[in-house]
């Protein structure tokens, strides 16, 4: 059965669940599709663990601002702003995204739930205070290049990215509002991620198992169980806005 523009519309409560896809076309790698994802040229282990940043802290800093100032360039795509339109068109839109960057709320998307943490919020990896970027001088922020992190000022300790590093979890308010709109929506769309990192993979099957239907928005054909799940294959930059434009004009 196909998804139809109607099932859109009549949705009341509605969860965008979002990954690394959904930027692709703003220009930003993603993490596991071939070629281009990142995790294909780095190692996340070197990279995204707190046991890598205590073995090189520059070499794990400088590859976050690599990918921070690819974002600072980047601007937010056709699928960031749909999902912005449709945050004004129902009655209720939660956005739990995967993501660190900020295109979301570039676009205008309220609210936006950060599973994974943000490129934007660094912290002391001593004392966990925020730390303020000072300007966003980026030049030479280039690929695999070592950068030496800054230094908080309240303890001398290194900063480190706002980010959730694997081993790490999940920040507790924000993972608890995100069960708690999967469980409560009636309609849960899935954009450009492959579902395999855990928790937040399970925010469509527990949408699922809460009666919603789950639409998955990919390159990739996802298989899908039971007729309340669906699959649309496409760009998230085309597949999107056409959804939204057929549904609400
Ligand atoms: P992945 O890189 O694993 O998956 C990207 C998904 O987007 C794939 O399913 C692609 O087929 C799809 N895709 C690519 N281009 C697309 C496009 N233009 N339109 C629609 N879909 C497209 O990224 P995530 O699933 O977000 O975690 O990865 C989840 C987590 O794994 C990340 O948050 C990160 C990573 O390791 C941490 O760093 C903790």
């Amino acid at each position: 059965m196909e998804f139809q523009a109607q099932q859109l519309r009549d949705a009341f409560r509605i969860v965008v669940f979002s990954g690394a896809g959904i930027s692709a076309e703003s220009g930003i790698p993603t993490f596991r599709d071939a070629l281009t994802g990142l995790w294909e040229r780095f190692d996340p282990a070197a990279l995204a663990t707190a046991q890598a940043f205590r073995n090189d802290p520059a070499l794990v800093w400088g590859w976050y601002e690599w990918r921070r100032a690819k974002v600072l360039a980047a601007q937010p795509n056709a699928a960031h702003l749909a999902i912005a339109k449709l945050a004004t068109r129902v009655p209720k839109l939660t956005v739990v995204t995967q993501n660190v960057d900020d295109l979301l709320e570039r676009a205008g998307c309220p609210d936006v739930l950060h599973l994974h943490g943000s490129l934007g919020s660094p912290r002391c990896f001593a004392c966990a205070r925020p730390y303020k970027f000072k300007g966003d001088q980026l030049d030479g922020r280039e690929e695999g290049r070592s950068i030496e992190p800054p230094r908080c000022l309240h303890c001398n300790g290194k900063v480190r990215p706002g980010v959730v590093w694997f081993g790490e979890s999940l920040p507790d308010d924000v993972w608890r509002k995100a069960v708690t709109a999967a469980k409560d929506c009636d309609l849960l769309l899935s954009v450009g991620t492959w579902g395999l990192v855990q928790p937040a993979a399970e925010l469509p099957r527990i949408a699922l198992q809460h009666e919603a239907r789950v639409v998955h928005i990919n390159v990739q054909p996802e298989a899908v169980a039971g007729e309340r799940e669906f699959s649309l294959l496409g760009r998230a930059a085309e597949v999107l806005p056409r959804l939204v434009e057929q549904a609400f004009g």
